[in-house]
């Protein structure tokens, strides 16, 4: 699921100066953008380079760190493939943590491409430490995905994870070891699912019992944006990126909107809603194909310079969020959820 930008972006580098005043007094900002990369891609590509030169050229003084999982390349593409998902977030969560540079940042942007959009919003979910401002997701299996992707011959990393996976996805061998293994589901087969799945059905929420600060740290975002790609055949169903729910049998398609995660809120993307901060968006074309236009456009409207009052009233939502750790059982009977807060848990 590499990025492909159409037309090639091929930008000028030039110098780059860094300038972040976190406590600046100044009315706005310019946010560092962090950049996760999907599978079968690595932070060294040039198409992602260019994407972070763009991010730079749209907003300059705009920091950008593209997330890696290795120092090498190679390393960092196996590790789209290969990995337990919550182990790498706490990698991610401690590589973010510790950059000086988004350290002193008083918030971050983030852009997620394809899978590493889904990671993002685990991210803020698990840790959120900095804390983001705007998520932006490209393509992303938010409601994970039903069919794994084709390989292309010779992908070696590609067909050796479809093999193992076709293995047996719920068995805990394969969802501790297969990226795409831990973020697929499937509908018609919810309770294999809501048993073994390592990352997608925690991040969702979709367990009887649920954690409040998963939804507290993702309701104290800014903006929450989700372009789905509509001639999308890559990422199986293609409305995923949507949080949309659709029938592998027959096709039906749910709308976030009249599904329970959303009705119960179980992650915040209703309270989001509430106050106008989720944004659904459709871009023509197969999986990760960007135009330039397309993207040049999503960085001027949402990472752009940012108001300091904004970003300081989030960063306090999001800072809430992490101190106190809530959490509910759902009540299968009534159907609704109440507020359980765990002993001595605040
Ligand atoms: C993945 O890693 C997490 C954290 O180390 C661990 O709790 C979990 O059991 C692992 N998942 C599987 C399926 O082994
Ligand atoms: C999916 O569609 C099939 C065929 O229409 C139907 O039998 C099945 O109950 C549907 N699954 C769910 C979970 O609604
Ligand atoms: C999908 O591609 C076809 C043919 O290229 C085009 O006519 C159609 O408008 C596209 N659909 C979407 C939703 O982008």
């Amino acid at each position: 699921m590499m990025l492909h930008l159409l037309p090639l972006i091929s930008l000028a580098t030039g110098t780059i100066s860094l300038r972040i005043t976190p406590k600046s007094t100044t009315d706005t900002t310019q946010l560092p953008l962090v950049i996760w990369h999907g599978l079968g891609d690595d932070f060294e590509r040039d198409g992602l380079n260019n994407v972070a030169n763009l991010a730079e050229k749209i907003n300059p003084n705009t920091h950008v760190h593209i997330i890696h999982l290795s120092d090498t390349g190679s390393g960092d593409r196996q590790a789209t493939f290969f990995g337990n998902v919550s182990d790498q977030l706490d990698s991610v969560c401690a590589q973010l943590s510790t950059d000086p540079i988004l350290q002193s940042a008083p918030a971050i942007n983030a852009l997620g491409f394809s899978q590493g959009g889904q990671f993002l919003r685990g991210y803020i979910e698990r840790c959120n430490n900095p804390p983001v401002h705007n998520l932006i997701t490209f393509g992303s299996q938010h409601n994970g995905i039903s069919e794994f992707q084709q390989c292309e011959i010779g992908d070696w990393f590609c067909s050796a994870a479809e093999s193992i996976l076709r293995s047996g996805t719920w068995v805990d061998f394969v969802q501790s070891h297969v990226v795409p293994a831990q973020y697929f589901r499937d509908m018609n087969e919810l309770e294999p699912y809501l048993e073994h799945s390592n990352f997608l059905a925690d991040i969702n929420n979709e367990r009887a019992v649920k954690n409040g600060a998963y939804k507290r740290r993702l309701e104290s975002l800014n903006l929450f944006v989700m372009y789905m790609f509509g001639n999308d055949s890559v990422a199986v169903p293609k409305e995923t990126a949507h949080f949309a729910d659709v029938n592998s049998t027959d096709g039906a398609v749910t709308g976030l909107k009249d599904r329970r995660i959303y009705k119960e809120d179980w992650i915040g993307l209703r309270s989001l809603d509430e106050r106008d901060r989720l944004d659904f968006r459709t871009v023509p074309g197969q999986h990760m194909e960007i135009s330039r236009e397309e993207l040049e456009g999503a960085f001027r409207e949402f990472f752009g310079p940012t108001r300091n009052d904004l970003i300081v009233a989030n960063a306090a939502a999001a800072a809430a969020a992490s101190s106190v750790q809530l959490e509910w059982v759902e009540d299968e009977e009534v159907k609704s959820p109440g507020l359980v807060v765990q002993p001595g848990s605040l």
